[in-house]
């Protein structure tokens, strides 16, 4: 059994084109961050330690890992001054911790999140089975422009990397390239990030030299091209972080499709990685799933349909809403132009329709809230209906109050409950009521004036509009 690997992720850098106060890597795409997408892939080769390397933004990018990873080690690059130096970092504060042993040394980089756990794992694997003391991940590109090039001797071995900076015309002609990942044997790796100078065009220490020393000393070294040259696409300004997205949205898009969701026009439709759907979710245009939001069979989502960190029922239907941190539970409706804020529930079967917004409510099995409302703190029970422009008053201007419909409660159009309220089981309000006090069960409660009808005002106080015009022919047409 070989021991466990290591894996160093580099991510010192300023990232200075991102033109950002936040750090590159934490940057995020599917919803998760840059170097989270990285740490995902090396867990594929479950590493006995991982550490990564910080230095701009350190503060910012420790927290973060402590949030999304806390089982990674961090250690400071305090000056960046080249990626061999930051390995060599790495690879001393590991040997303090005599961890540095018999498994293979990985290294990547924090700002390349489309690495698959699958490369990760066959760059180890070549590193394995051709007994290289390192081994180099490569592509193809049509522009190769900016990356070290990978040269190798008559017999298509590796000989070295050079960077573009320091490439001479020939150089510059190759097409394959280094994608900055690499699997080393640590016996020779440390030596060799000894020996490493500054004397190139940065001025910095390059690991990519520790390929060319080795090969010097007569060190086996492997080279593992990549079929995709996507995966190693790095993250260096705000243009390849919206292509890196929308590489990451077809790759997500395509596993669900293929694992039974239906999509209109999947490019419109962007799903974080934590997700879940069933088979037969139906998910139409313009439509965003954020968070670890669950749907389940049959369900239809969208167009234009945000749900953020929500469980979705078998059956449900949500169209053109926005939800956060809500429950819609089966054969529930949801929309058009619907807002669900965090704590609410849809029961089974019920309906929160045009232009409602609901927040901190649980809606019972087949109640509806059909149209123009809004639901704050409050629990409806199961069948009620709440008349079109219904208010739940739950906000005193200090404190907010909470609100009890009961179950088969009929509310009446442009009924104000002002919290605290209760409204029993099967009673009414009068539509157009302001309701201060308890409806017991099965009361009706009417809270307005009485209507007060002024017969002939309009023909003597607005003689000669089209108003008393009109009043006139009708009067006519009705006297016998
Ligand atoms: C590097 C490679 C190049 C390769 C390219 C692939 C070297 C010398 N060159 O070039 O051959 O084609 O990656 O993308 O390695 N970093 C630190 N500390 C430092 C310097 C860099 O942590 O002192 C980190 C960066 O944050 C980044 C990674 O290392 O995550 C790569 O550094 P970068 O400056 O982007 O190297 P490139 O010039 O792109
Ligand atoms: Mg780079």
């Amino acid at each position: 059994m070989t021991a466990a690997p290591i894996v160093i992720v580099l991510a010192a850098g300023e990232g200075t084109r991102m033109r950002s106060s936040l750090p590159k890597v934490m940057h995020s795409i599917a919803g998760r961050s840059l170097v989270g997408h990285v740490l995902e892939a090396a867990a594929a080769v479950e590493p006995a330690h991982v550490v990564v390397v910080v230095g701009h933004g350190r503060d910012q990018v420790v927290a973060h890992l402590e949030e999304i990873a806390p089982w990674v080690d961090t250690v400071v690059q305090e000056e960046q001054r080249g990626t061999g130096n930051a390995v060599r970092v790495a690879v001393e504060a590991l040997a303090a911790q005599g961890v540095l042993g018999g498994g293979p040394v990985i290294v990547l980089s924090g700002d390349t999140p489309l690495l698959t756990g699958d490369t990760v794992r066959s760059l180890l694997t070549t590193q394995q089975d051709s007994g290289a003391r390192a081994t180099v991940l490569t592509a193809d590109l049509d522009d190769p422009s900016g990356y070290g090039r990978v040269v190798r001797d008559a017999d298509g071995m590796v000989v070295s990397i050079v960077e573009h900076r320091d490439a001479d015309e020939g150089t510059l002609g190759i097409r394959e390239i280094n994608a900055g990942m690499y699997a080393f044997d640590p016996q020779a790796l440390v030596p060799a990030l000894g020996s490493l100078t500054t004397a190139n065009a940065q001025g910095e220490e390059y690991l990519t030299d520790v390929i060319g020393l080795l090969r010097e000393q007569g060190d086996p070294v492997a080279a593992l091209k990549v079929p995709d040259s996507d995966e190693i696409l790095g993250v260096n300004d705000r243009v390849q972080l919206a292509e890196a997205a929308a590489l990451m949205r077809d790759r997500i898009n395509r596993r669900w499709m293929l694992d039974g969701v239906s999509m209109l026009e999947p490019e419109s439709i962007w799903i974080d990685v934590d997700v879940d759907l069933a088979r037969d979710v139906i998910l139409l245009p313009q439509s965003t799933l954020r968070g670890p939001t669950s749907v389940a069979s049959g369900a239809r989502i969208g167009p234009g349909t945000t749900l953020i960190s929500c469980e979705v029922g078998e059956g449900a239907t949500i169209l053109h809403a926005w939800c956060e941190l809500a429950v819609v539970a089966a054969d529930a409706t949801v929309g058009p132009f619907t807002y669900l804020r965090p704590g609410t529930t849809v029961g089974a079967g019920a309906k929160a329709g045009a232009f409602v917004e609901m927040k901190n409510a649980d809606l019972g099995a087949r109640a509806k809230v059909p149209h123009l409302s809004y639901v704050g703190d409050a629990v409806i029970g199961e069948g009620s209906n709440i008349g079109a422009a219904t208010i739940f008053v739950n906000y005193d201007g200090v404190d907010k109050h909470p609100t009890v419909v009961g179950r088969h409660a009929r509310i009446g159009s442009d009924t104000m409950l002002v919290a605290p309220v209760t409204v029993g089981d099967g009673a009414y309000t009068a539509a157009g009521s302001v309701i201060t006090e308890d409806v017991p069960p099965g009361a009706m409660a009417v809270g307005r004036s009485r209507q007060r009808t002024i017969d002939g005002w309009v023909e003597r106080r607005r003689a000669g509009t089209a108003a008393a015009e009109a009043a006139r022919v009708a009067q006519q047409e009705e006297a016998p």
